[in-house]
């Protein structure tokens, strides 16, 4: 026997009914983009690689060792040995696009949404996939067209804390930190390059390496014997200059003056490298150790880190993977039940007979579709148990069709929640059934 086949690590088949709570969240991020006036960008799923190692950062995690990369085939010399990566996010494409398409040129500020699969080679565990999904959005324009104001970031917060309070989310927290202009990130990094030296010795061997590398890290360790060290590190706070203090302490305010609660978190620096003054995360405690449902930031110097005009930005992504399993520790992605289910009740000696009653209940279910109606129908093979068996699993109601019923149009309705038995004449079953079925 031939081995069977199946999805490859960190990858997973989405099915229903849980695709309907992913449809669901799909739709709610889209009404909820439109009333702040965002319009939808897609850009390709790989990209050159050169564009995220400038964009994300060399030194990251994501690109030093988690891309899926490969050298292309390409028959034409241009296209030979181009390397080529699967995105492991969308903002590095979106601002790519952005110059591309001189999106700058209008004056405007260009604020786009994204929802799309995204690629990591992480170690897969609750809430971490290999291929993941995130709806992200991206608030990016030249200067004069106020892309650098903190009112911009203070939006974007807001629009997140609706959306997450319309999605039915409860209990997330939002995280919030400036790590500064790219001078006071770089001076930042450097004293805590000198802070470390005494202690790394006693860090673990992550820590270890970051101190090199990429000191900023540091301040994401997780392992518990390195905390109390991380607690006397020298705060980034400490070395912003007056513009970026003045900004943060903006986008506080207006936070404050629209009534979106945040935590300061002064160790939230982000794993990757365009971030620029506000960052964010916003957690929630139900996810366990991957309790980021999303994160972003401003990233003020991207657009000409990738060869672009300058063009301040801010935005996020979330994890849709993130949000569905909150969703579902929450119970809020019941199955849904269809409005009602057809049992055609046939005799199965009888084969014409059988068609007929078939046959009718088809043009039933197309009546009541059309009218709006969700309808799961059954089979005039299946006997009346069989057919009140699947009904059950399957709807909120049964409306039964034999003979009788398709001669007098009078159905019989069963309401399940209610154990309710009705009479109900043809003419108003579409009304009847539309009504709630709880008890
Ligand atoms: P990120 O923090 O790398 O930021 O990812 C954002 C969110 O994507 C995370 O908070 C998490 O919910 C989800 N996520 C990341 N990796 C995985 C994974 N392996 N499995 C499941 N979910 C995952 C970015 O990607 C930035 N581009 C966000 C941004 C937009 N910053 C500015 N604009």
């Amino acid at each position: 026997m031939s081995q069977t086949l199946k999805a490859v690590r960190g990858t997973r088949d989405l099915l229903p009914p849980e695709t309907e709570l992913w449809n669901r969240i799909d739709r709610t991020a889209r009404a909820v983009f439109a009333r702040y006036n965002f319009g939808e960008i897609r850009t390709p799923i790989f990209e050159d690689t050169s564009l995220f190692a400038r964009g994300v950062g060399e030194e990251t995690d994501i690109v030093s060792k988690e891309m899926f990369t490969w050298e292309d085939r390409g028959r034409a010399q241009s296209e030979r040995n181009q390397l080529l990566t699967l995105r492991p996010e969308n903002t590095a494409g979106v601002v790519r696009a952005y110059i591309e398409h001189k999106l700058g040129e209008s004056g405007q500020l260009q604020k786009l949404y994204y929802i799309g699969p995204q690629f990591r080679r992480e170690r897969p565990q609750k809430g971490r996939f290999r291929q993941f999904y995130q709806i992200g959005a991206e608030v990016i324009g030249p200067p004069s067209a106020g892309s650098e104001s903190p009112l911009r970031d203070a939006e974007v917060l807001e629009m997140l804390a609706t959306f997450l309070d319309e999605l039915g989310i409860t209990g997330w927290t939002l995280h919030l930190n400036s790590v500064g202009s790219s001078a006071d990130r770089a001076r930042y990094n450097e004293t805590l390059r000198e802070a470390l030296v005494p202690v790394v010795g006693q860090m673990c061997e992550d820590c270890q390496r970051r101190a090199v590398t990429n000191p900023l890290r540091v301040l994401d360790c997780k392992v518990p014997a390195d905390q109390p060290i991380i607690e006397t590190l020298p705060k980034i706070a400490d070395a912003l200059d007056e513009e970026s203090k003045t900004h943060f302490a903006a986008v506080l305010a207006a936070l404050d003056a629209a009534g979106v609660p945040y935590t300061r978190n002064d160790r939230l620096v982000r794993g990757l490298d365009y971030y620029t003054r506000t960052t964010f995360e916003f957690t929630h405690g139900g996810l366990g150790a991957q309790n980021a449902l999303l994160g972003g930031g401003r990233y003020d110097g991207l657009s000409e880190a990738l060869g672009g005009p300058r063009a301040p930005g801010i935005g996020f992504a979330m994890g849709e993977d993130r949000l569905v399993l909150t969703l579902l520790d929450q119970n809020a992605a019941q199955a849904q039940k269809v409005d009602a289910y057809i049992a055609p009740l046939g005799d199965p000696k009888d084969e014409a007979a059988l068609a007929r009653i078939n046959a009718a209940a088809l043009a039933l279910a197309r009546e009541l579709r059309r009218g709006g109606l969700s309808i799961e129908l059954g089979d005039g093979g299946f006997r009346l148990k069989k057919s009140f068996e699947m009904a059950d699993k399957a709807a909120r109601r049964i409306v039964i069709l034999g003979e009788d019923e398709v001669r007098s149009g009078i159905l019989t309705v069963k309401t399940f929640a209610t154990g309710e038995q009705a009479k109900v004449p043809r003419a108003e079953l579409t009304v009847y059934l539309a009504k709630p079925a709880s008890a």
